[in-house]
């Protein structure tokens, strides 16, 4: 039986994190057995939010691929690319723009949120309304069936899924719809148990070193109720637990019943964590930085990423041409 196939994709706004690595990395990498996969830098998505300083974005999508292979992403299995670089997905995304209503595009949750939440820049633009536009061309483009994303993505795959439809009864048919294969959300918080985030600033970088790494562990906010090293904690509240849980589960059992039975302070906890961290870390640190002193090398998985993308990509505007009779 032939191999489903898989798009998706991450906006280089900033540093990968560890919330970025228990969300949807790991599972990106389980997957490329099973499926055929695409994973994509999505450059033209960071600029609708970024662009009056865009410049980090191209030093964010070479670090975001180190970090991809650095976990375990391999280039030779999946296809790893930057969506600038496959100029067809522009021309899919005006297409389907003339098939979606701008009423429609109104009521996407994440628009409404979004406008109101983010106040240091200005989103009301045209681009960032058809924001889930391009992102149903980038999954439409490699008729992918399945997109592996977090809940907050799913209004997003319902358009995708819309807009198939619509173009199919139209113009014929030529997309499939494509299911979301949802991601569990995360249950790593951020260092002060807000949401993992670049913009909150609460977040362990992959990318971090040791020195900070420990530092960041330090100032992790844990149970509020245990005042003193005599006071027994909650290992299912404090947010130090569940890192243990998600990259040092060997030590959680012992961890918790340390914690309830006030058997050590939340100094020694985290410390340790910080220790398992680095070790957890000290590999994939390694294998980035030997990747990003090689520029030419990271050309080169880009270059085949690119190769790969634009044949499918092709093939399918093909098709899509054929339809419209263009
Ligand atoms: N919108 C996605 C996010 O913010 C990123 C993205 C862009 C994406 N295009 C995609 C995800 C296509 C899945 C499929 O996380
Ligand atoms: Fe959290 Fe560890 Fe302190 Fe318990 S001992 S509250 S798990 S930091």
């Amino acid at each position: 039986m032939e191999k489903g196939r898989i798009l998706s994709g991450n906006r280089p706004t900033g540093q990968l994190h560890l919330g970025n690595l228990v969300g949807a990395l790991t599972n990106w990498v389980k997957l490329q057995e099973e499926f055929e996969c695409f994973y994509m830098v999505a450059d033209f998505h960071a600029l609708m939010s970024e662009y009056e300083d865009a410049s980090g974005i191209a030093k964010y999508s070479r670090e975001m691929v180190a970090d991809w292979v650095a976990c375990g992403l391999d280039p030779e299995q999946s296809t790893l690319f930057v969506q600038s670089h496959i100029p067809a997905h522009a021309e899919l995304h005006l297409i389907f723009s003339t098939i979606t209503g701008v009423p429609r595009l109104e009521r996407v949750p994440t628009y409404k949120e979004q406008l109101q939440e983010v106040k240091d820049r200005d989103l009301t633009t045209y681009a960032f309304l058809g924001y889930p536009v391009l992102q149903a061309a980038d999954i439409l483009i490699y008729r992918a069936d399945t997109v592996p994303v977090g809940d907050d993505q799913l209004p997003h795959l319902e358009l995708t899924r819309e807009i198939a439809r619509r173009f199919n009864r139209l113009f014929g048919n030529v997309f499939p719809e494509p299911v979301a294969k949802l991601t569990q959300s995360s249950r790593l918080l951020g260092l002060d148990r807000r949401k993992m985030s670049n913009s909150y600033d609460n977040f362990i970088a992959l990318a971090d070193p040791r020195e900070v790494v420990r530092e960041k562990v330090l100032s992790m906010v844990t149970d509020p109720q245990r005042k003193t090293l005599k006071d027994p904690g909650r290992p299912d509240y404090c947010n130090v637990h569940s890192y243990y849980e998600a990259f040092a589960s060997d030590e959680a059992a012992d961890v918790a019943r340390k914690c309830r039975a006030a058997l050590w302070g939340c100094t020694e906890c985290k410390a340790r964590l910080a220790e398992r961290l680095n070790v957890f870390l000290d590999p994939i640190r390694a294998k980035r930085s030997e990747l990003l002193q090689d520029p030419d090398h990271i050309n080169q998985i880009l270059d085949k990423g690119r190769r790969r993308a634009s044949t499918i990509a092709d093939e399918t505007m093909e098709l899509v041409h054929q339809a419209l009779g263009f």
